[in-house]
């Protein structure tokens, strides 16, 4: 087996280890509020600035009686970050108006010599982040003081861990939650920390996906493609309906060369590096984000292929049907006239 799809298989085991110890340590949810509750004595009030160039108290400013879900990345990271961050702005959006209001996010780069306010501020507006989500930076000697109180101790740059730290502040109850299992159960680990919220989640995930009307397409699998797509590809991108952070994927099949979709699926930073014209060209287009390198191998590449030239069919059914069932209402309204021209019959508007 090639090695980057044994890279891939290794990540998905991960993820399953990863889900499995969330839903273990999810525990049950009238778990008693810890007695030792930790402040800033141990999180520490040492200076970090935020993407505005604003200085913050860690503890006092950034912690402090919030639930938070802290996450740590870099914005040159060319594999996990952005598609642990565009995860991590699904469940922002599910939040909504709680964000900034009962839930703040955090983010720490791990990269501060390169990583200025001003590059922060690009990395969050190319997810479309505002309220309640602070990215921050710092001295070197604060941020690996901080990371290493939140558990975040790799010794390079690309093994930092792609989770988060979710806690309240107040209660002094904090766990790890992956983002890159079920969005769903990440987004209720986060609302069990508000003691107020939790008798409102017990019913579990699926009953909490209803009451919050949040679409869970994410937790659904079938084609060996979709699984991947779902779980790396569709926090970014959407198959017709419309930009999200990176191009709306629809029809890509028939756009672009089978060779360099391919190519491209698997190593994104590999061709934008060799300056291949439509990577740059992409790139351009999409400065603050990058499609991220995920180490998936010509298996995976060619499963994706094939999911995305069958989601172009269902489109294409789904659009024939659309016109055929107007142009039976029409026949039955006696409305048809010689120029009557059915919604989307050429395709476009998707
Ligand atoms: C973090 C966001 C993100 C994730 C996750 C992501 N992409 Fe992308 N993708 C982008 C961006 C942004 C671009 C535009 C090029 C650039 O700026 O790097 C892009 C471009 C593309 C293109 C070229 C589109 C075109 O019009 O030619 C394809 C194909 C693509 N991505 C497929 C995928 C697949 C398949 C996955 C999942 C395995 C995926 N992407 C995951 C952000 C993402």
């Amino acid at each position: 087996m090639p090695k980057a799809s044994t890279r891939w298989a290794a990540g998905l085991h991960t993820l399953i280890l990863l889900v499995s110890c969330i839903l273990f340590l999810g525990g049950p949810l009238t778990r008693p509020a810890q007695a030792d509750v930790r402040g800033a004595d141990y999180f520490t009030n040492l200076t970090l600035t935020t993407s505005e160039g604003k200085e913050v108290k860690f503890f006092d400013d950034v912690l402090k009686d919030h639930i938070v879900a802290v996450n740590f990345f870099y914005t040159s990271c060319t594999d996990l970050c952005s598609l642990s961050t565009a995860r991590m702005a699904q469940i922002y959006e599910w939040l909504g108006e709680r964000m900034g209001r009962d839930v703040f996010f955090v983010s720490i780069t791990l990269d501060p010599e390169t990583d200025t306010p001003e590059r922060l501020a690009r990395f969050a507006a190319g997810f479309d982040i505002g309220k309640g989500w602070t990215f921050l930076t710092g001295s070197r000697e604060n941020i690996d003081i901080i990371r290493s109180k939140l558990g975040e101790r790799a010794r390079a740059l690309n093994l930092h861990r792609s989770d988060m730290v979710i806690g309240n502040a107040r209660t002094g109850v904090w766990r790890r939650s992956s983002v890159m299992g079920s969005l769903v159960i990440a987004l209720q680990s986060i609302l069990e920390l508000d003691p107020d919220f939790q008798a409102g989640v017990q019913a579990g995930p699926t009953a909490l996906a209803g009451s919050l009307h949040i679409n869970t397409e994410y937790d659904l699998s079938a084609h060996p493609g979709e699984a991947i797509f779902l779980r790396a590809c569709a926090s970014c991108h959407t198959i017709g309906l419309g930009k999200k952070y990176a191009p709306d994927l629809a029809a890509v099949t028939v756009r672009r060369d089978q060779d360099w979709l391919r190519k491209f699926i698997m190593d994104p930073d590999l061709m934008l590096g060799a300056g291949d014209p439509m990577a740059v060209l992409l790139d351009q287009d999409y400065p603050d984000v990058v499609m991220p390198n995920l180490g998936l191998g010509p298996q995976d590449a060619d499963d994706l292929i094939s999911y995305l030239a069958a989601a172009d069919a269902r489109l294409a059914a789904v659009e024939q049907e659309s016109a055929e069932s107007y142009l039976a209402y029409e026949a039955a309204h006696g409305l048809s006239e010689a120029d009557s021209t059915p919604a989307h019959q050429d395709g476009s508007e998707w």
